[in-house]
């Protein structure tokens, strides 16, 4: 299912629950407070006793399997890598959890930008048109997007990644702090393959192949 779900004073939810609650979770809480204050209850899960904790940064940490979801109830994954977001993303989903998006209230985006459940968009990022974000992406803080491009499912951008036009990212990519990538052309986008990672920091001018390690300026394949 596919949402635009931007800067929504009312979520149409009261409790949302963040999957991890490391750093990242701790800034996706905030997030979620930036957009609806103490009208959405934040809870924080994790999948193993061992990493109950007592509450962070007010916020509950409660084990998946304990959570009696009522239909209403949304979740997030706030975990930068993508396999262990789509992992989570299954326990969440069978605890009986449905997804929702997240997008902080200083991001822009236009109303040509399609984006799918689960995903994240932190503050200061910037999303202009004719863009289809996947499920459960997480654009991280003051990232930006230009025109025609796709990001596939559980695919991360961190901080300050830059993807400018006609550019094509497949699923569970995951893109470094800083890195740049380079436009594609209308009908030749350039193309970043499945499960590839690109460095912090890298400027990527040519396609990746699927699961290749790229870095550097201009990146090159490491493995
Ligand atoms: C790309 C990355 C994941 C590789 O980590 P790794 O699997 O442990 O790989 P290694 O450290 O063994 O590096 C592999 C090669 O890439 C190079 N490399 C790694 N990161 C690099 C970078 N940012 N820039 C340039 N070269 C880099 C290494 O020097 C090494 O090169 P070599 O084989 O010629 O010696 C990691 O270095 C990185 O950039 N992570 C991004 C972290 C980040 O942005 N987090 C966001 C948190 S919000």
């Amino acid at each position: 299912m596919k949402c635009n779900f931007f800067h929504c004073p009312d979520p149409g939810f009261s409790r949302l629950y963040i999957f991890g609650a490391g750093g990242f979770g701790r800034e996706v809480a905030w997030l979620a407070e930036q957009c609806w204050g103490d009208r959405v209850e934040v809870f924080f899960l994790v999948d193993q006793r061992a990493y109950l904790t007592p509450p962070v940064n007010g916020v509950q940490v409660q084990l998946v399997d304990e959570v009696t979801a009522r239909e209403e109830d949304r979740f997030v994954v706030a975990l930068g890598d993508p396999g262990l977001r789509r992992k989570a993303t299954l326990t969440c989903q069978e605890a009986g959890l449905q997804p929702t998006c997240l997008v902080h209230p200083r991001a822009e985006i236009s109303a040509r930008v399609v984006l799918s459940q689960g995903s994240i968009v932190c503050g200061g990022s910037i999303l202009t048109t004719d863009i289809v974000v996947g499920a459960h992406v997480h654009v991280n803080l003051a990232c930006t997007i230009g025109h025609d491009v796709q990001i596939g499912d559980y695919t991360t951008l961190s901080p300050g990644v830059h993807v400018s036009g006609n550019v094509e990212i497949g699923e569970d990519v995951f893109i470094g702090t800083g890195a740049n990538i380079i436009n594609g052309s209308a009908g030749a986008p350039l193309v970043i393959g499945r499960g590839a990672v690109i460095a912090a920091g890298a400027c990527v001018t040519r396609p990746v192949e699927p699961g290749a390690l790229v870095a550097g300026v201009p990146a090159v394949r490491k493995r």
